[in-house]
């Protein structure tokens, strides 16, 4: 006991096994279940990952067949789920909508099973399914817009801009939605898969472990920072104003959203796949501003940066939001979509964790005061 110490934010603490994936921070790689991230982005469809990330190995066509099929059926939300979207808050964040309605969808679903803290976390696919769905649903019906069903003959990227818009994404945009998903869809023991394998190690049921990790993702140091990039990009505006808000920016000791990462101490290799898909997106649609401008700020952030000493690259994060607003959605659906990817990855570590499960129950450092003399009430100013 004597040996165990004390690391602020369990930064590298090691909590865990897991053979799901590799975040090589030092080399900027990435791996799921060994495979590389550019070779997945590249070569796979988000559908294709998932069933990695579940089963452990890339699926045969017969497999992905058969589970493409399998979630494509499972994407249609029911009647009670249309209507609390319908019902929501107009005013609340989705974030806030998307984790109360994966609790809600646990309610809607055919097999007992699924409600067990034991179930076969591949069984609750629907959730990673209908997510999608949700996030569109949310969107139309605030914006006065009905309800658009899913198609099952387009990838999970390609019908979420179909659910999102009533139009039929081009093969470009669908790919490039659909891959923007692989990129997003594991990470490790980020805060997210860490709060959704928190929850399931007391046994809780996989909606809980998920929503309980949307809450997680919500903010603006985790998923929230692709909204606050896009945010920055429409203040700064321009490539000549991007010194001088950004040394403004510096001198106050802000952060600048999409830049740094807690593991990645070289490029995130996420940020550069990204990157490519904002260049076709700028060029396809002529319009470089945002490309540009974020270029300025990479260039003029790490320059301010490496001139104290401190290295700092583009997350994946930096480019995605960009990427998303060239796709035509809005800004606040940037974080539901990073869920609606993560929700893949975060299935998989719940199932991994319930296999060789063990309570998370780390300890405090206690820095209080203790023996206190009880005041009378009277006495207590
Ligand atoms: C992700 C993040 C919290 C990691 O922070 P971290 O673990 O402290 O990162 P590092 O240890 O590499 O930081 C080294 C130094 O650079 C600073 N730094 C890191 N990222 C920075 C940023 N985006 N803007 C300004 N300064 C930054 C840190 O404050 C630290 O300064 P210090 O030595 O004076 O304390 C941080 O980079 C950040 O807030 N980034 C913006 C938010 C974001 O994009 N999040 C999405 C992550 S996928």
């Amino acid at each position: 006991m004597a040996d165990i110490t004390y690391a602020k934010g369990l930064e590298g603490v090691i909590a865990g096994e897991s053979s799901i994936c590799k975040v090589d921070g030092e080399n900027g790689r990435l791996y799921y279940y060994g495979y590389r991230i550019t070779d997945l982005a590249t070569r796979a469809t988000f559908e294709e990952v998932t069933y990695l990330l579940l089963y452990g190995e890339l699926p045969t066509t017969k497999q992905l067949t058969d589970f493409s099929r399998r979630m494509r059926k499972s994407r249609e939300l029911k009647p009670p789920i249309l209507q609390m979207i319908k019902d929501f808050p107009r005013d609340s964040h989705p974030m806030e909508l998307l984790q109360s309605t994966v609790n809600f969808l646990s309610g809607y679903v055919d097999h007992k099973i699924e409600h067990s803290p034991t179930c076969n976390c591949r069984q609750t696919l629907h959730q990673v399914a209908q997510i999608p769905g949700v996030i569109a649903a949310f969107y139309r019906f605030k914006n006065g817009l009905d309800y658009i069903p899913p198609r099952d003959d387009l990838s999970h990227g390609a019908n979420f801009l179909w659910q999102l818009k009533g139009e039929v994404p081009d093969n470009e945009d669908g790919e490039i939605m659909d891959k923007c998903l692989i990129l997003h869809a594991e990470h490790s023991f980020n805060a997210s898969t860490f709060t959704a394998r928190v929850v399931a190690s007391t046994l809780s049921t996989c909606y809980c472990s998920i929503s309980a990790a949307i809450g997680s993702l919500f903010g603006s140091l985790h998923g929230g920072a692709n909204e606050k990039v896009m945010a920055m990009v429409e203040e700064i505006d321009s490539v000549e104003n991007v010194r001088p808000w950004l040394e403004n920016a510096l001198a106050e000791k802000k952060k600048v959203m999409g830049m740094g990462h807690r593991v990645y101490k070289a490029k995130d290799p996420r940020s550069v796949i990204m990157e490519d898909f904002l260049r076709t997106l700028s060029i396809k649609y002529g319009d470089t501003r945002k490309l540009d401008v974020l270029k300025e700020v990479e260039k003029v952030f790490r320059e301010k940066m490496e001139e104290k000493g401190k290295p700092i690259y583009p997350n994946v994060d930096f480019f995605s939001g960009s990427v998303y607003s060239l796709l035509g959605i809005p800004s606040n659906l940037f974080t539901p979509i990073f869920a609606m990817a993560r929700a893949s990855g975060w299935l998989a570590h719940i199932l991994e964790q319930r296999q060789d499960n063990r309570l998370f129950r780390p300890k405090a450092l206690y820095v209080g005061d203790l023996d206190r003399e009880w005041p009378e009430i009277e006495d207590r100013i």
